[in-house]
């Protein structure tokens, strides 16, 4: 049996300078690995992803002169790295993938100003391009004959395609981590771009998503630009989040200190939480003025209730998140002078990334607040109920893909709808004892059914059936 390979832009490691000079590896940020991860370890996957920072390629340097076969091995994982120039990996990742594609998928775009598809806009498409076939490369040169390839999201569009010229053997599957967009978002796309786009997907021996409205927006999208017959077979699977792992987490010594810590900031008040990157597609802006909006209608609630905002930096290269970061600080700098008492700070921002503090968080809140413009799946959903301790209510916006397995027992909004935020926030605070334990139980049994290695075996299983 071959072994599988796994394709993303970020993988499964990271390294770091340790105390003594010398490189460490660390799990890597983001969902990918905690939803493919599990399966991947088990099943002995090779997973092929981009060396991201200067630590990284120095760790990639020392294996790609044949070491263990070309792959780093720690943790369980074998990252097969991909080594390209720094400009060009830049113009993939942070004008076309980030800077264009993601805003295009999660309708981010403000069009009366931006995009601006122009000839350098188009010298960034080539170097999608080039790293698209760059990943090809290396999948073509390590996977064994007849492997399962799964090709992980927006990054790496061209890839099926261009395999299924190269390497007709393989069996793969692409899926997509983001929410689709509707035809007339994607014909903001320059025409060419948008097809070739689609026609590299295409080339997956089938696409999937983890909510069915992405697929049929995918399917919609394929009919509209590459003809009637064009849709690939899609497949939906929604990924989950690793209990057992989460709950080691939850139940670690490092956790327990951090939730002390937030308790004594808190004391006996109520607490809405948040946990997300700082990214454009999560609103953290709205779910501020939607606390600001609650506190000015419900007095009673003023003093008695904490919103801890644990959100962590993200996709720095990009100055409209740099921008984004500003004004989330500049927005709670301004609520916290509006309502602060010397007794209350209202809103506690925490802008660093600690894992440990965001899971003593989940375990601490009254009220979780997931209020995404849109949102492929939102893993943060999932693993607030699962570590809870309280019972707590979550708030959900109706455009994450986990919308559609959560929503019997959520309270759902419309983001883009600051009062109806904000009287969400205020009735998951108000709500009786008996009725939060219940939704509370019925959403952990939705959650505690699924397990990433099922999911996983889904993604093999559309591979292989092609
Ligand atoms: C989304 C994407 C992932 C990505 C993650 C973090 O969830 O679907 O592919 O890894 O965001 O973004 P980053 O740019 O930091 O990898």
């Amino acid at each position: 049996m071959p072994s599988p390979v796994v394709v993303s832009n970020r993988g499964p490691l990271g390294f770091a300078r340790g105390a003594d000079g010398s490189l460490v590896a660390r799990r890597g940020a983001g969902g990918l690995v905690v939803t493919l991860g599990p399966g991947a370890q088990r099943d002995g996957a090779v997973w092929v992803a981009a060396a991201l920072d200067d630590s990284d390629r120095e760790a990639a340097r020392g294996v790609t002169n044949g070491a263990h076969g070309g792959a780093v091995v720690e943790d369980g994982f074998r990252w097969r790295p991909v080594l390209v120039d720094r400009g060009q990996y830049q113009a993939y990742y942070d004008v076309v993938a980030n800077g264009a594609l993601w805003y295009c998928l999660h309708g981010l775009w403000d069009l009366s100003r931006r995009p601006r598809f122009d000839r350098w806009w188009r010298d960034a498409w080539k170097s999608y391009r080039a790293v698209n076939a760059a990943f090809a490369d290396a999948v073509a040169d390590t996977a064994e004959p007849g492997a399962t390839v799964l090709l992980q999201d927006y990054h790496l569009a061209l890839v099926g395609r261009m395999l299924a010229g190269r390497r007709p053997d393989l069996r793969t599957s692409l899926f997509v981590h983001t929410s689709w967009c509707g035809p007339s978002e994607l014909a903001v796309l320059p025409d060419e771009a948008a097809s070739e786009l689609l026609d590299g997907m295409t080339g997956a021996g089938a696409v999937g998503f983890h909510s069915a409205r992405w697929a049929s927006a995918f399917s919609d999208c394929c009919r509209a630009v590459l003809g009637s017959d064009a849709a690939p077979p899609t497949f939906v699977a929604p990924a989950v989040a690793d209990v057992g792992d989460l709950r080691a987490t939850a139940a670690s010594a490092a956790c327990q200190r951090e939730l002390d810590e937030l308790e004594r900031l808190v004391g006996d008040r109520q607490l809405i939480v948040r946990v997300d990157r700082i990214e454009l597609s999560k609103n953290i802006l709205r779910g501020f003025w939607a606390f600001d909006e609650m506190l000015e209608t419900r007095p009673d609630l003023r003093g008695k209730v904490v919103f801890g905002a644990f959100v962590y930096p993200s996709r720095q290269g990009l100055s409209d998140y740099l921008a984004y970061g500003q004004e989330v600080r500049t927005v709670v700098d301004l609520l916290n002078s509006k309502w602060s008492t010397d007794a209350w700070t209202p809103i506690v921002l925490d802008p660093d990334d600690r894992y440990h503090r965001s899971v003593a968080a989940l375990r601490r809140y009254d009220v979780l607040l997931v209020n995404p413009v849109r949102d492929g799946l939102n893993l943060v959903a999932q693993e607030g109920p699962l570590v809870n301790d309280r019972h707590g209510t979550v708030v959900l916006s109706r455009q994450a893909g986990a919308w559609d397995a959560l929503e019997p027992h959520v309270l759902g909004v419309n983001p883009f709808d600051v009062s109806a935020t904000a009287e969400a926030m205020a009735a998951g605070l108000d709500r009786p004892r008996a009725l939060r334990v219940g939704a509370a139980e019925r959403l952990v049994k939705v959650l505690e059914d699924s397990s990433p290695l099922r999911w996983w075996d889904q993604l093999r299983d559309a591979a292989e059936r092609r």
